[in-house]
């Protein structure tokens, strides 16, 4: 969910779609119309949007309870996600969900504080152990590959009393939790990702403060926190690669928010590549570059601005050669969350306060929330494949939000028709692509947004007793391009 950047938008801009929602909701076949034999479909969740159960069994408080609990003004309809959709005891009403589509794989999250209350491994609660023994065993029983999140925006509160990710002991904790998972489950799950969107998380959380742990501290915390979970991320992979891959045989990835940029103007192309390499590059370029570290735009500029802000120090922290190296390469293949395009504008002035990730960046755009561009998708690809050469990528989350319930959802039809051919194109011309995970299977409690924005290919009846769930027409349609492989532009609900 690339929630909060909308929220933080609707502010600005109220962009109306002049030529209609659905603009540009299409994209030629390009190629082959068969997806390739081990390119894998599947739908995505996380544990603090679905589960609930939010006290129960044992489970610690988490960062968003705590929020939700004490800001209920600050979530759009008021709600939380102590109940959510109930997997927590329903799980098996999601895996009819999933059978039903024939999903290859499920991506889902662990929540941290189900399993060690505190957030300490010293300190492990069984009934979570339990539960997750359950989904697991649950989907591979049924043929459904489990894709694993240990981090889903959410962790315990007793770790984020302690600083979070500005403090770098976060490295040790999420290590220490990444490492029991490996252990507990590595023996079924072989997909693991280690972050979700880490720029959204540190952005929001800690640059502009919209959500927990609410730190406005833009240009330094946001920067801070991304700096440590880089290393978080990096070492957990290093502890997978030297003590469980031998037995284990999984992949380590991460799941990096992405965005596209449009442009009309030809001169707009260094802008672009400075805006992809801010947005893009910025979780990227540590990983899958040669030559590792952050993108050496981002690595000067910030550096020219903090000394002209009079610090000795730039704001963009620096890799050491060792964690430079432990981070560079750390990741099997490339998640990535896309879920639409802005259009570079020129700017009329500074862009942003200073300091700022806006301000460093300094480029304007305007993201429309219904925009509707699969090209910008077959252009990521594109981008990530020329960039950091051609590393395995999978898209992790892509899907259309309604703001109210519809059950004739013919624009997600339209939404994810696209941009599944994009993902066929991509891969038609040489990008290294191999899975699709629409977000999200079920309505769930979005973040801000609460139950008001329906990302769910499924429908849950929130005054039924049992939640019942129920398809949406794109359920069907996803279930069509499953069973056929063929190319959804010629698949008709
Ligand atoms: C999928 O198959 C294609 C060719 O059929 C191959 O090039 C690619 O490496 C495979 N990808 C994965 C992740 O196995
Ligand atoms: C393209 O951008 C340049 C430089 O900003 C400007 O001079 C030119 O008028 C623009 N062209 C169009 C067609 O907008
Ligand atoms: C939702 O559940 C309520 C209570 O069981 C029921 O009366 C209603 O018909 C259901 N709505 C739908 C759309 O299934």
């Amino acid at each position: 969910m690339k929630f909060l950047g909308l929220l933080f938008l609707i502010g600005i801009l109220s962009f109306p779609s002049i030529l209609g929602k659905q603009e540009g909701c299409y994209i030629a076949a390009k190629g082959s119309l068969h997806f390739p034999a081990n390119f894998s479909f599947g739908v995505a969740t996380s544990a603090h949007q679905v589960e609930g159960g939010w006290n129960e069994d044992g489970k610690g408080v988490s960062i968003w309870d705590d929020f939700t609990h004490n800001n209920p003004g600050l979530i759009m309809d008021g709600s939380n996600g102590d109940i959510a959709d109930d997997s927590y005891h329903r799980f098996d009403d999601d895996l009819k969900m999933l059978t039903d589509l024939k999903a290859g794989h499920y991506r889902f999250s662990i929540s941290w504080s189900r399993i060690f209350p505190n957030g300490d491994v010293s300190f492990k609660n069984q009934a979570g152990v339990d539960y997750y023994n359950g989904v697991i065993d649950k989907l591979l029983a049924n043929g459904i590959t489990p894709m694993v999140t240990i981090h889903h925006t959410n962790m315990p509160l007793e770790i984020q009393k302690r600083g979070g990710f500005t403090s770098s002991m976060i490295i040790e904790y999420f290590v220490d939790f990444a490492t029991e998972l490996f252990e507990m489950f590595g023996d079924r799950v072989k997909n693991w990702i280690t972050f979700n969107e880490p720029w959204n998380f540190c952005n929001f959380g800690y640059g502009v403060g919209l959500i927990p742990p609410l730190f406005s501290d833009p240009g330094l915390g946001d920067y801070l926190c991304i700096h440590n979970l880089l290393k978080a991320h990096g070492a957990a992979y290093r502890v997978y690669k030297e003590k469980f891959f031998q037995k284990q045989g999984g992949k380590v990835g991460i799941a990096l928010d992405t965005n596209f940029f449009s442009f009309t103007n030809s001169s707009d192309e260094a802008t672009f590549e400075r805006a992809m390499q801010f947005n893009v590059g910025y979780l990227a370029h540590p990983i899958f570059s040669k030559d590792g570290g952050y993108p050496p735009v981002m690595v000067h500029d910030i550096a020219r601005n903090s000394l002209e802000e009079g610090r000795f120090r730039s704001r963009l922290p620096t890799f050491d050669r060792e964690w430079r190296d432990i981070i560079k390469g750390s990741a099997d293949f490339l998640g990535l969350n896309y879920y639409r395009s802005s259009s570079l504008i020129q700017s009329s002035g500074p862009v942003g306060t200073s300091p700022s990730f806006e301000r460093d960046l300094s480029v304007e755009s305007l993201t429309d929330l219904h925009a509707c561009n699969p090209e910008g998708l077959e252009g990521v690809l594109h981008w990530l494949r020329k960039e950091y050469n051609n590393p395995p990528m999978i898209v992790t989350e892509n899907g259309w939000r309604d703001d109210e319930l519809k059950i004739e959802d013919d624009e997600r039809v339209a939404f994810l028709k696209s941009h599944l051919q994009a993902v066929l194109n991509a891969a038609n011309e040489g990008c290294n692509v191999y899975g699709y995970t629409h977000w999200s299977l079920v309505d769930n409690f979005e973040w801000v947004f609460g139950f008001s924005t329906k990302f769910g290919l499924y429908a849950v009846n929130r005054t039924s007793p049992v939640l019942e769930r129920y398809p949406k027409k794109s359920a069907h349609f996803y279930k069509k391009v499953i069973s056929s492989r063929v190319s959804p532009n010629k698949i008709i609900v």
